[in-house]
């Protein structure tokens, strides 16, 4: 080597020495339950936002189709793949339990949101607290009626935790004043579902003050159904969700006495995947906030539900 030759060659080592270690790159795998609903759509926006910011990872999507033997598959397409974290909304608890386990058990974090799944072999769980935004719901409907009337509820699906928490919250919510669940059936969170039993409903029961619906879209359809049938204006609608175009919308054009809202924790998933890939330890369990929107408190951001 000639003298300039290793000048070169050294100075090309030193600047490598000094060069910052090339970004680490980071595959996330997100496997959503469904993306036939808004609510779903903003879940997986809200990540693509967050996620945007952060060149060093890259976020594979796949929707289940409302199907559990799909999400099941996907799961382990991604174990096979060798993606370093997994967000996962899951469709039902049970079903989902058993493929989130094996991949948390090979040493992929699991990051759970919304839905939960049985036991405890998933890495944190994030979302709101249903059974809290049922209470409320219950409390706030028993408060709205003066305390007594006919409430038709419309469940979402009670495989799904959700689905169970805003069930029992809301009883919780009614106890001790006169509402009854005059009628109940599982819509299984979807919106033509919740139209045909509310017309059920209607044909059973010749008075229906409230309809409680798990989710906007539920209260949105027994609305439609009511006002097919004439009877919309006998009866008041409260939801959950809470979207900006969706449960606040319908608020605004006074359609839902009330909607709460049931954030996504899009943001809080990549936050705390980035914490994970970081190796900085993170909690369990991330409760999101969660707040009541009405004709009177919409315009200044709703209200909060107390801690
Ligand atoms: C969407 C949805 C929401 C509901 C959530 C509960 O699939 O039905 O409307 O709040 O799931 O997990």
């Amino acid at each position: 080597m000639t003298g300039r030759g290793f000048i070169v060659a050294a100075l090309a080592l030193f600047t490598a020495a000094l060069a910052p270690a090339q970004k680490a790159r980071w595959t996330i795998g997100m496997s959503q339950c469904n993306l036939g609903e808004p609510w779903r759509v903003q879940m997986n926006a809200d990540i693509r936002k967050a996620a945007e910011k952060h060149p060093e990872i890259t976020v594979v999507y796949k929707d289940a189709q409302n199907d559990n033997l799909r999400q099941v598959a996907h799961l382990e397409e991604f174990v096979r793949a060798g993606v370093n974290l997994i967000l996962i909304s899951p469709k039902e608890a049970a079903p989902l339990t058993r493929p989130v386990a094996d991949a948390y058990d090979r040493g992929i974090p699991v990051i759970v949101l919304d839905r939960k799944i049985l036991g405890d072999r998933y890495t944190c769980f994030i979302g709101a607290d249903n059974r809290k935004i049922g209470r409320a719901a219950g409390r706030w409907i028993a408060h709205f009626l003066g305390g007594k009337g006919n409430v038709v509820e419309l469940k979402g699906l009670m495989t799904s935790i959700p689905g169970q928490d805003r069930n029992s919250g809301f009883r919780e919510g009614i106890r001790g004043s006169q509402v009854q669940v005059a009628f109940e059936a599982d819509m299984k969170w979807l919106e033509p579902n919740a139209r045909k039993e509310m017309e059920s409903a209607l044909a059973r029961l010749p008075k229906i003050d409230l309809v409680y619906g798990h989710n906007d879209p539920a209260a949105h359809g027994a609305y439609l159904a009511a006002k097919a049938a004439g009877r919309a204006g006998e009866m008041a609608f409260v939801g959950i969700d809470g979207l900006p175009q969706e449960g606040q919308m319908y608020v605004r054009q006074g359609i839902l006495s009330a909607c709460f809202e049931y954030p996504t924790g899009g943001g809080e998933a990549i936050e705390t995947a980035l914490a994970i890939l970081g190796g900085k330890p993170v909690p369990r369990e991330i409760t999101l906030p969660s707040r009541v929107y009405t004709k009177e408190n919409i315009d200044r951001g709703g209200e909060w539900l107390p801690e």
